[in-house]
């Protein structure tokens, strides 16, 4: 599966959604250089959660520069229909969606649909969500992302009980399957997400909000 040839062992996935978007492209290619491999990129519909974010129009022109240096784009889709988003994704040159299972009536057909495009499968939960109900239906995903904000913002705290959460959802998984962790990442709770069973830890505002990037992200990697 296209997430176990990416994934060299716990992996810090920048969050693009926190970047400085007049310089883009210049961020991207610090942090390849840094070592990032693999970016976090959320889509937000203003339906799902309340802002429009960024989408496939963005994606066209970053995908090239992720793509050239041996990187992936992990598209989260914080959107009602996500299926809707699939193929211009996958056009623009994404190379995973994570979709949300508050919005997934059918995670199995879903998660078919996506990878007839050839995306890797993501399934995302809410704090509101309980952990079982996600690892009930994560047989046909590559990860499964336990939230640990409320959706549609960078830069918010992490919620306490997000180490639980991911501690029983590691438990319910498989020992193949990916977990993730996102919002409010960072130098403080890396080492305990590290801990609870994550292995996927995306980082916006703990990388972007630093004077120099690559260094924040050369932190975070090591305390993984
Ligand atoms: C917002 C997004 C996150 C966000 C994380 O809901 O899903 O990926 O960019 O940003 P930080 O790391 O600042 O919480
Ligand atoms: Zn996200």
């Amino acid at each position: 599966m296209a997430w176990d040839e990416w994934v060299r062992g716990p992996e810090v996935e920048p969050s693009l959604y926190a970047a400085d978007f007049s310089r883009l492209g210049e961020q991207i290619e610090t942090l390849l250089d840094a070592g990032a491999r693999i970016f976090h990129f959320d889509v937000g519909d203003g339906h799902f959660v309340p802002p429009v974010t960024i989408g496939p129009i963005v994606l066209q022109w970053i995908s090239p520069v992720v793509h050239r240096a041996g990187g992936r784009l992990d598209c989260h889709l914080m959107v009602e229909q996500p299926e809707r988003h699939f193929e211009a994704i996958a056009k623009a040159g994404g190379d995973s969606v994570t979709f949300h299972c508050e919005v997934a009536e059918d995670v199995g057909a879903l998660a078919a649909e996506a990878r007839g495009h050839g995306l890797g499968v993501g399934l995302a939960f809410n704090p509101q969500t309980d952990p079982q109900q996600a690892a009930d239906v994560a047989e046909p995903v590559d990860l499964v992302l336990c939230m640990s904000i409320n959706p549609g913002y960078s830069g918010q705290a992490l919620m306490p009980e997000a180490f639980g959460r991911i501690e029983r959802l590691r438990d319910r998984l498989p020992d193949g399957k990916h977990v993730q962790v996102d919002g409010g990442v960072g130098r403080d709770n890396v080492p305990r997400l590290r801990g609870a069973g994550a292995d996927l830890l995306v980082a916006g505002t703990s990388i972007f909000g630093e004077p120099d990037i690559a260094q924040a992200y050369r932190d975070l990697a090591e305390l993984t």
